[in-house]
């Protein structure tokens, strides 16, 4: 027997404040009884064809939530949520109460000069937002609080985690608004880098159901994967860009032996059944939407054992 995840009705939790960071409205909420603080993010919802189609990023949150506490990836916890009639997912403060959290943006500025802003327009090549640079960012950094990783490891050897597991769920969205560091009150503790958050875009959320469903099977599968670009790393355009799997297999190159040893049992552990126990729990996903993800991740898991 298996249980759906909850659906949780955030709809009286009082709002703290909007986020204003991404690209659409999120909300802080407190929740009842509890010093919790969760992001409440809502499902776009967009008109195809003269249609209202869902892009159920709760979907890509979840399974990418629950896949991540799989292959003990650092990550914020993803609840699935209904607020005011409208479906999407919460995501459980990162940051500890009285610290700060500073997203890769802050560091990268403060590291470069000329730093020009991934969201700024027309900025395609990201300059700057290299996997180098991020090292050097994160050197006066630890791992996330509570990580699940050897206490030796520093800040970069769990962001090479985040890359590899974004090779496995198929997000390019790794850009320098979604990682972050957290910042201890002045003085105190070092800061360290935040656990993964904003998988929105991750496991092929954007497509409609027919054209996952049109994709299934080996070849669809395999060409669709390999599509899926590092794009928001810097690059250069006119040389193509880097596959996600390529990425992983860079940072898994700057990492010693035994980190990159970590990160790739970590992904040889992942099989089929558990990516269908996630699935199957997510009330209302299809079986196209659920064959998809498990045929995108294990094809991304045989990639990165193969490529890295
Ligand atoms: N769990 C979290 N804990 C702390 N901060 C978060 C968390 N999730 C998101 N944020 C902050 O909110 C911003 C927007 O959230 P994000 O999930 O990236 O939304 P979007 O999909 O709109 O980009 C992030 O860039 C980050 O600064
Ligand atoms: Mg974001």
């Amino acid at each position: 027997m298996f249980e759906f995840f909850p659906i949780h009705d955030v709809t009286d939790w009082k709002l703290i404040r909007v986020e204003t960071i991404g690209a659409d409205e999120k909300y802080w909420l407190a929740q009842p009884g509890s010093e919790n603080c969760w992001l409440f993010k809502a499902n776009n919802v967009h008109k195809v064809d003269g249609r209202t189609w869902s892009q159920r990023e709760d979907f890509s949150e979840k399974v990418s939530g629950e896949l991540a506490l799989k292959m003990e990836i650092p990550c914020a916890r993803i609840e699935l949520a209904e607020r005011g009639g409208e479906n999407g997912c919460v995501s459980l403060n990162l940051c500890p109460l009285g610290w700060e959290l500073q997203p890769g943006v802050v560091l990268m500025d403060g590291l470069l000069v000329d730093y020009v802003p991934g969201y700024e327009r027309g900025n395609r090549t990201r300059a700057g937002h290299s996997l180098e640079n991020i090292r050097r960012a994160l050197a006066d950094y630890g791992p996330p609080p509570n990580a699940a990783v050897p206490d030796w490891f520093d800040a970069f050897d769990v962001f090479a985690g985040y890359v590899t597991f974004d090779a496995i769920i198929a997000n390019r969205d790794r850009h320098d608004e979604n990682w972050a560091v957290i910042r201890p009150p002045s003085g105190e503790l070092p800061g360290a880098l935040a656990g993964s958050f904003d998988h929105a875009r991750a496991l092929g959320s954007t497509l409609v159901e027919e054209r996952m469903a049109g994709l299934l099977g080996a070849d669809g599968i395999a060409a669709w994967v390999e599509r899926g670009t590092a794009w928001r790393f810097e690059h250069d355009p006119a040389r193509g860009c880097p596959t996600l799997v390529e990425a992983a297999r860079l940072a898994l190159s700057m990492v010693n032996s035994e980190v990159r040893d970590h990160w790739l049992d970590r992904v040889r552990q992942i099989t089929s059944a558990d990516v269908g126990e996630i699935t199957r729990r997510v009330p209302g996903m299809s079986e196209v939407v659920s064959t998809f993800i498990e045929q995108v991740v294990m094809a991304n898991r045989r990639r990165v054992l193969d490529g890295c």
